[in-house]
C-alpha cells in the first residue's frame, strides 16, 4: 500500500520532467522578435491556417520563433515535418500541411518582401553553440 503510492507519487513528478524535455532549452535571436502577425489582410483559409500555427507551434518554443525565421518553401516544408515528428508535437498530418500552406503564404508575402528584417534558421551546430553559451 505504500509502496504503490511511493511509485505514483514519482510517476507524478516525473511526468512535467518527461514534458519539459520535449522543449526547445535554448534561446534563439528569433525568440525575441514580435510575437504576432497582421493576418487582417491575408486570404480566409490563410487567416484559419494562422490560428492552427498560433494553437500548434507555440508548445515547446515561442511563437516568435517561426514568426521571425525566413526560410525556403522546401525548407519550411521540411521544417514543418520535423517540428511534427518530435515526440508529444501534438500536430497531425492534415494540421501540418495547413500549416506549411499559412508559412508558406507569410513567408512570400511578408518575409521575402523584407528578408533583412527576420532571421536565417540556424544549423543544429549553431544552435549547439548557443545552448553550450547559455548553459
Ligand atoms: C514538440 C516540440 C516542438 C513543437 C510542437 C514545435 N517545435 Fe519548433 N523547435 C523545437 C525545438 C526543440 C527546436 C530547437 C531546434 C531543435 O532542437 O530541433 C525548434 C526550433 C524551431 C525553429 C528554429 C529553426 C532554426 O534552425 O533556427 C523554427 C523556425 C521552428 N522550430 C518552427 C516550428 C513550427 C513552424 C512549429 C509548428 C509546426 C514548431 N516549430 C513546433 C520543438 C518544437
Amino acid at each position: 500500500m505504500h509502496k504503490g503510492f511511493r511509485t505514483m507519487t514519482l510517476v507524478c513528478l516525473s511526468a512535467p520532467l518527461f514534458l519539459a524535455a520535449q522543449s526547445s532549452n535554448v534561446t534563439l535571436p528569433q525568440d525575441k522578435g514580435s510575437d504576432k502577425i497582421n493576418v487582417s489582410a491575408y486570404p480566409p483559409d490563410q487567416q484559419k491556417g494562422y490560428k492552427v500555427f498560433l494553437d500548434k507551434c507555440a508548445k515547446c518554443h515561442t511563437i516568435a520563433r517561426p514568426i521571425n525565421t525566413t526560410m525556403t518553401l522546401p525548407e519550411w516544408s521540411r521544417y514543418v515535418k520535423r517540428m511534427m515528428h518530435k515526440p508529444n508535437s501534438g500536430i497531425s498530418d492534415s494540421q501540418g500541411k495547413t500549416i506549411y500552406e499559412f508559412l508558406a503564404y507569410d513567408e512570400e508575402n511578408r518575409k521575402d518582401k523584407n528578408p533583412s528584417a527576420f532571421s536565417k534558421s540556424l544549423s543544429d551546430e549553431e544552435i549547439e553553440k548557443l545552448k553550450a553559451q547559455q548553459h
